[in-house]
């Protein structure tokens, strides 16, 4: 079975000239699905980790099933506003203006090791701030991990200091 087979490229969408990797017929099919979660447990540091981050939205759909395979706690990084308790803030560049990612205050302690996954790496703005919440907490990051890497955007050059993984390459 070839994980990129499941993966649907959209001409011009959200815009023209970009091609969108769509994911949902990967999520669509149970097999790929435990295939994905496979691939990601192999591709694993052989270390003890304590929590699995996921990035709002679409990081959401396999960090949650991550977290519950190797026991570890889930947390959920989140657009502004969303999130009820004390939180640590981060902005990051977009194509065009910035955005802002927030995480739980009190959701990593000292010290605990930590998974950080979302769908897709492309410039690598997205995970870069996302590691910069996890350290603010006091967390070690194991691996970022990916389901899609849009190798040529170099999205890797913002992760230097991480292991990174992902299971789709486009080039
Ligand atoms: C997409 C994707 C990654 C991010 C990658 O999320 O899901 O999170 O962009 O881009 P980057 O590497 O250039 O930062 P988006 O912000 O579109 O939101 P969504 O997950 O809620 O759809
Ligand atoms: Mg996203």
């Amino acid at each position: 079975m070839n994980l990129k087979s499941y993966v649907r490229e959209v001409p011009d969408f959200p815009k023209k000239g970009v091609s969108y990797k769509d994911i949902t017929p990967l999520l669509l099919d149970p097999e790929a699905m435990d295939l994905a979660v496979k691939l990601f447990m192999q591709n694993l540091p052989h270390t003890n980790i304590d929590k699995v981050v996921g990035i709002e939205s679409r990081g959401f759909f396999f960090a949650t099933l991550l977290a519950e395979k190797l026991k570890a706690g889930f947390i959920p990084v989140r657009k502004p506003g969303k999130l009820p308790h004390n939180t640590h803030r981060e902005d990051y560049e977009l194509e065009y203006g910035t955005d802002t990612l927030e995480i739980h205050e009190d959701a990593i302690k000292k010290g605990e090791m930590v998974l950080l996954h979302d769908d897709v790496l492309a410039t690598g703005g997205t995970a870069a701030a996302t590691c910069k919440l996890i350290e603010k907490c006091g967390g070690e990051i194991v691996q970022c991990n990916f389901l899609v890497e849009l190798a040529f955007l170099n999205g890797v050059d913002k992760l230097k200091n991480y292991q990174v993984n992902s299971l789709i390459s486009y080039s």
